[in-house]
């Protein structure tokens, strides 16, 4: 079955709690709760994965790597704008990457303007909410048949 992984970067734990007016009530598992459902749907293999930590969202990268998934659904938060060496994880391997963000990041400061991990993905989704990921898992469950 095809193997797509979750990545969720930086603060997005606190996903109901953390501003709201920006990103929602609803939670992590919520959305966990959500890509499962649609998973079962088009028949591929989700594994959801958060972390506040640069170190552990790379390491999680290569164990997909290694393990033949095919993709993955990467929220880097705050990571985005910083990451250079999470670009480096994400162009180092064969993964497609669909990059996602729940607000539009285009909409708020201008230092969320800068992306250094979408050069390195197949498409980035911003401002959807959480139908951004649902959309990006599309995506990835029908590239593969290509
Ligand atoms: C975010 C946008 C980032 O700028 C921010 O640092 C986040 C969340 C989003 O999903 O809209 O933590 O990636």
């Amino acid at each position: 079955m095809l193997k797509i992984g979750i990545l969720n970067g930086p603060n997005l734990n606190r996903l109901g709690i953390r501003e709201p007016e920006i990103y929602g009530y609803e939670t992590l598992n919520d959305l966990k709760h959500i890509l499962v459902d649609e998973s079962h749907r088009l028949d591929v293999d989700v594994d959801f994965f958060q972390s506040n930590h640069e170190g552990e969202m790379i390491d999680k990268i290569y164990e997909w790597a290694d393990a033949g998934f095919f993709g993955m659904i990467t929220n880097p938060g705050a990571y985005t704008h910083t990451s250079i060496a999470l670009r480096d994880a994400i162009s180092s391997t064969n993964l497609k990457n669909v990059e996602v963000h729940i607000s539009n990041v285009y909409k708020r400061e201008e230092f969320r303007h800068t992306s250094l991990t979408a050069p390195v993905s197949q498409g980035i989704i911003s401002g959807l909410g959480f139908y951004g990921y649902v959309a990006a898992l599309h995506y990835l469950a029908q590239a593969n048949h290509k």
